[in-house]
C-alpha cells in the first residue's frame, strides 16, 4: 500500500481564504475589523519568524494585527501591564503571548493573567477546562487543526481506536480530549509507557507529538492505520549542507508502506496552526461582539 499524503498546506490554504472572507463580513456587520494581538518578549530567531509569520497571516484574512516586541530584559510587571491593556483594549479580540518566555518570566501566570474571552492559544486554565467538560471555549491550534484534518479525512470517528503519543499541555492532552469528544477510544502513550511499539500497533488513527525524529517507523503501524505527524525535527546537516533536514516523529517513507494515510512534514500540520490561529481569532470576534460563529468555521 502507498499512503495518502495529507495536505495540510492545501487544507490550511483553504480554511484561511474562508477565515478571510468571513472577516470581510464580520466587519461589515460590526463595524471594524477582527484584531489579534501578538506580544514577543526577547530575540529568539525563530520566535521572531513565528511573528512575523503570524502578524502577514493576519493581515491577509482581512483582520488588524498588533504586534508588540519587548526586550528579553522585560519584568513580569511590564508585561502583565502590557496584557491587561490588551484585555481591555476592544479592538483586540485574541491575544497571543509567543512561547517560550525569557527564563526569568512566569508562564503560568502570564497566560494565567491573558482574559479567558481573548485566549485565542486555548492555553488558559479556563480553556482547558471548558474542552475537559464539553463547553465551548478555545482549544489549542495545533491539536484543533489535527482534528479538522483527520475528520476530513476520516469522517465519523466513534469506535476508532486513537494512540497519542505526548502528553503535553498544548498538544497530547487538548488532543485526547478532542479525539474522545469525537467518540474514539483513546490512549495517551509517553515516554514512560511500556511496550511502545505495540500499544501504537493498535492504533487506527496515530498523532505523533513527541519530538524524537523518525521515532516511529512501519514496525510499529497497524496496516490502514491514518497517522498525523505533528513532530518537526531538524537531523544534523549532511556533509557539505548548511543545515539538516526538517522530519517529524514518524519515519514517513517506511509509514507510508502501510498507512492508509499520512501527514508530511513539512506540509501537514505545521501550516494548519496559523490557519487554525486565525479562525479562533475570529470566532473570538464573533463572540466578543455579541453576534453567532458562523457554521462553517
Ligand atoms: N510557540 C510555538 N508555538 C506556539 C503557539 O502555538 N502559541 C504560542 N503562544 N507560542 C508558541
Amino acid at each position: 500500500m502507498t499512503a495518502i499524503r495529507i495536505d495540510g498546506k492545501a487544507f490550511a490554504a483553504k480554511l484561511r481564504e474562508r477565515v478571510g472572507e468571513s472577516a470581510l463580513e464580520f466587519a461589515q456587520a460590526a463595524g471594524r475589523k477582527p484584531g489579534l494581538a501578538v506580544v514577543l518578549i526577547g530575540d529568539d530567531p525563530a520566535s521572531q519568524i513565528y511573528v512575523g509569520s503570524k502578524g502577514k497571516a493576519t493581515l491577509a484574512a482581512n483582520m488588524e494585527s498588533f504586534t508588540h516586541r519587548l526586550p528579553t530584559e522585560t519584568s513580569q510587571g511590564v508585561l502583565l501591564a502590557l496584557v491587561e491593556q490588551l484585555n481591555n483594549d476592544d479592538a483586540v479580540d485574541g491575544i497571543l503571548v509567543q512561547l517560550p518566555l525569557p527564563g526569568h518570566l512566569d508562564e503560568q501566570s502570564i497566560i494565567a493573567s491573558i482574559s479567558p474571552d481573548k485566549d485565542v492559544d486555548g492555553f488558559h486554565v479556563i480553556n482547558a477546562g471548558r474542552l475537559s467538560v464539553g463547553q465551548s471555549g478555545f482549544v489549542p491550534c495545533t491539536p484543533l487543526g489535527c482534528m479538522m484534518l483527520l475528520t476530513d479525512r476520516l469522517g465519523d470517528l466513534s469506535g476508532l481506536e486513537a494512540v497519542v503519543v505526548g502528553r503535553s499541555n498544548i498538544v497530547g492532552k487538548p488532543m485526547a480530549q478532542l479525539l474522545l469528544d469525537a467518540n474514539a477510544t483513546v490512549t495517551i502513550a509517553h515516554s514512560r509507557t511500556k511496550d511502545l511499539a505495540s500499544v501504537v500497533k493498535r492504533a487506527d488513527i496515530v498523532v505523533a507529538a513527541v519530538g524524537r525524529p523518525e521515532m516511529i517507523g512501519k514496525d510499529w503501524l497497524k496496516g490502514g492505520a491514518t497517522i498525523i505527524d505533528v513532530g518537526i525535527n531538524r537531523l544534523p546537516p549532511e556533509p557539505g549542507k548548511e543545515k539538516g533536514k526538517l522530519v517529524g516523529d514518524v519515519a514517513f517513507d517506511e509509514a507510508s508502506e502501510v498507512a492508509a494515510a499520512i501527514t508530511p512534514v513539512p506540509g501537514g500540520v505545521g501550516p494548519m496552526t496559523i490557519a487554525v490561529l486565525l479562525r479562533n481569532t475570529l470566532v473570538a470576534a464573533h463572540r466578543n461582539a455579541g453576534l453567532d460563529v458562523p457554521e462553517h468555521l
